[in-house]
């Protein structure tokens, strides 16, 4: 499947790439409600027929993601949708997510079938950092430990020492920085300044972000919290500093929800992909969850706690996928041989 970082302009800095791909998604697709349940039935068959299990993320549309879980495949964050993945007997997997998820899919078990609802839902942390611009770096500090969040390509993963996810980027650089190494991060940089912050590592960022939660605003939550101010703030560490800072609990998509069960307030105001919505409402209905704002000063609204490609994932496309076995992911292997020792660092890291 062919990602299409490498068809914007070489020379454009990280964040042009990315506003110049957003000029380009298509409109969504939505399923007419009348056809829902007659899709889902179909698509339940085929599952089973074809001995597929579905994977798909917390940010997918609701009907994914419970189908999902009744035909015995998985919801969940990137770090246990790539070990569910690995472990899974079917030989086709879906994954309904965005390409980075695709490709660790494939990468870690080459001889399973990998394919994907759209082949356009890729990631403004992948997009903003292209290969050939993240060699040049690493070639630059070359005394540093190259770590990389997972929301990449696998050609940048090809490039790194380690992979992690938002649920252990936190521990991975701890436990590096008390080996004495010096970090060099992509592409996030407020993940990496949040962990940088958690654990006083040396860390060199690269300029990259998310498109939906950068847009969560300090003002927005305050706003909100004088209205609710008994409620507990969720953040995911995408988000900027000051919504950080405000956080109750910060962590990766399964870790929020977890936050949510055990938190005693009875309002969450969540700084995430509305997605998650679906199964933390499930985790603690007598709870209100409220959408932290993207609203206020400076907001663009781009996205709006909305991942424009997470919901390329539609049913159209799962049924197409299922059908007519579209959208395979290929990497190619020896970039796939290199990536699979970052990754693996990432597998068994306190397995
Ligand atoms: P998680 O690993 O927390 O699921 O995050 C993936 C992601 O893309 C968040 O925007
Ligand atoms: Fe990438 Fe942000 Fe979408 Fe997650 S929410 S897939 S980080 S653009």
């Amino acid at each position: 499947m062919a990602l299409d970082s490498e068809k914007l302009l070489k020379n454009a800095s990280p964040r042009e790439q990315v506003r110049r791909y957003l000029n380009k998604i298509p409109i969504r697709s939505q399923n007419p409600k009348s056809d829902e349940a007659d899709t889902l039935k179909q698509l339940r068959d085929l599952l089973e027929d074809k001995n597929v299990s579905l994977i798909a993320h917390y940010y997918t549309n609701p009907a994914i993601q419970s189908l999902a879980e009744e035909t015995g495949g998985i919801v969940s964050d990137s770090l246990e949708m790539a070990r569910f993945g690995q472990r899974a007997e079917s030989q086709v997997l879906i994954i309904a997510g965005v390409a980075f998820m695709g490709e660790t899919a494939k990468i870690i078990s080459p001889c399973k079938r990998i394919l994907m609802p759209s082949a356009y839902a890729t990631c403004s942390l992948d997009i903003g950092c292209p290969a050939n611009q993240f060699e040049a770096f690493c070639d630059d500090n070359p005394d540093r430990t190259v770590v990389v969040y997972a929301n990449t390509s696998a050609a940048v993963k090809a490039r790194a020492d380690w992979v992690v996810t938002s649920r252990i980027a936190v521990e991975v650089i701890d436990f590096l920085d008390s080996r004495g190494e010096k970090i060099l991060w992509a592409p996030d940089r407020y993940l990496g300044s949040y962990v940088q912050r958690e654990t006083g590592a040396d860390m060199l960022l690269w300029d990259g972000s998310c498109v939906v939660h950068e847009e969560f605003k300090v003002q927005g939550v305050l706003n909100m919290l004088n209205i609710y101010p008994d409620a507990a703030i969720l953040v995911h560490p995408e988000s900027p500093k000051g919504v950080v800072d405000l956080a109750d609990f910060v962590g990766s998509t399964s870790q929020l929800i977890s936050a949510a069960r055990e938190m005693p307030n009875p309002q969450l105001i969540v700084a995430t992909d509305r997605g998650i919505l679906y199964k933390m409402q499930q985790a603690v209905p007598d709870k209100q969850l409220l959408m932290a704002p993207t609203a206020g000063n400076g907001a663009t609204c781009i996205s709006c706690g909305d991942c424009p490609w997470m919901a390329m994932n539609t049913m159209e496309g799962l049924l197409d996928c299922l059908t007519s076995e579209k959208n395979e992911v290929h990497v190619d292997p020896l970039i796939a041989d290199k990536a699979m020792v970052a990754l693996n660092r990432m597998l068994d890291f306190k397995k």
